[in-house]
């Protein structure tokens, strides 16, 4: 799945240029730099390609939904409301901001349900933030209407999704801002480093300054005497990153078309039985392929078929298993697990009664992720790995019904 099976002489090339110029800050440096500001570069081409007009680079996908919660001015007493089924990142940047997480149900897209989402808005909400799980998106035109009509923000965690579209828009652009993840797992990866999309020049600038301890980066003044515009923190990338990125970024195309090609042929090795679904997508043909899912019609169906699928030579997950991305599993979450003696939101006096981050038993998600099977995809896949992972999901099939 990932990009870094795609490294080759030219990430090579661009992370040596890098190193030969030694100039590996982002800033400064201006009189020894001839000019080349790779992290920059960078910026501009995610925002070209993905029609935003400002693109803010950072260390991780983690501090961009961070970075960007707080140049949204997101703090104590306020309530975010996001997916059950996401990484616990989404949850974290939340968490760091002081602000309350509360976790919505899933549908059988396994992105987060607009009408679970609606249910739990308060007077206290601020933003709904659906996550893109898996590479595709979440049902973008009732999230915008449902903000609207509340008068909330609108979030995109598009960590897991960079590349994939909603009805021709590449995700992430769709609300007030949108991340993308650029960790070792990402199909466009830099090892660690996170990108914010928006077209708020305002939001831009506030996560520009925040994620630079405030630097107002004016590159004709020293940085030391340039003057700073707020309290932040360092969340920089590297030049080195930035250098990666540009080639893996001319990449992105590839390796979508490839994932989607494997998937297809999969797909034509079998008949999809009458009770078992794929992800009910409310744009399948924007995804980016990450992932094959199937639903099976019950708990004990999604068992037999992954025993069937392992002993057939290829091994699936069934997602409410999946510690990683089910709230279910996350017991520092449920226990408020916190270093400092004033824990907020958990002991905060700004937040009141606490709602609903405190595991509610999440019924629906359950179910669904109970009979939810998943095989990850990889861009290189030979034929042969295609026809036994044919072999086995209609062994799995087979078993199952
Ligand atoms: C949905 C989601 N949000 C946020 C993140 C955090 O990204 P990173 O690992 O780059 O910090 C991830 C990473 O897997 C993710 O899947």
């Amino acid at each position: 799945m990932p990009g870094f099976e795609l490294f080759d002489q030219r990430e090579i090339d661009a992370v040596t240029d890098v190193l030969k110029r030694k100039m590996v800050h982002r800033y400064s440096f201006q009189d020894k730099r001839g000019g080349i500001y790779r992290v920059a570069e960078f910026e501009r081409a995610v925002a070209d390609k993905m029609g935003a007009k400002y693109c803010q680079a950072v260390s991780s996908g983690s501090a961009a939904l961070y970075v960007a919660m707080r140049a949204s001015g997101i703090g104590p007493g306020d309530e975010i409301i996001t997916s059950a089924f996401t990484f616990i990142a989404s949850v974290e940047a939340i968490l760091e901001c002081g602000a309350v997480p509360v976790l919505a149900e899933i549908d059988e897209s396994l992105n987060l349900d607009p009408g679970s989402a609606e249910e739990l808005i308060t007077d206290k909400t601020k933003a709904i933030m659906p996550v893109h799980m898996f590479g595709a998106s979440a049902d973008m035109d009732t999230f915008r209407e449902i903000c609207d009509e509340y008068g909330l923000l609108l979030f995109e965690d598009s960590c897991q999704a960079m590349g994939a579209t909603y009805k021709g828009s590449p995700v992430g652009t769709l609300g007030d801002w949108g991340t993308y993840s650029l960790d070792p797992y990402k199909l466009l990866t830099v090892g660690e480093g996170g990108l914010i999309v928006t077209d708020d020049e305002e939001l831009y600038d506030r996560a520009r300054y925040y994620h630079d301890h405030g630097h107002i980066h004016d590159m004709d003044i020293p940085r030391g005497a340039e003057g700073k515009a707020c309290l932040g923190f360092n969340f920089r990338m590297s030049e080195i990153q930035g250098a990666l990125g540009l080639v893996q970024l001319e990449k992105l195309d590839g390796a979508i078309g490839q994932l989607k090609a494997n998937k297809k042929k999969i797909l034509e090795g079998f008949k999809i039985p009458e009770d078992v679904e794929l992800r009910d997508l409310p744009d399948r043909g924007g995804e980016i392929a990450t992932q094959l899912v199937f639903l099976m019609p019950d708990a004990e169906s999604a068992r037999d078929f992954q025993k069937a699928s392992g002993e057939a030579g290829e091994a699936c997950g069934i997602l409410s298993g999946n510690t990683w991305h089910y709230a279910r599993h996350w017991k520092t979450l449920r226990e408020g697990a916190c270093y400092s003696r004033i824990r907020c939101p958990f002991d905060c006096p700004f937040a009141g009664e606490l709602p609903s981050y405190r595991p509610l038993e999440w019924a629906r998600t359950h179910e669904i992720l109970d009979r939810a099977v998943v095989y990850g995809m990889d861009i290189f896949m030979d034929d042969a790995r295609i026809e036994r992972m044919q072999k086995a999901v209609r062994a799995g099939f087979k078993a199952a019904l």
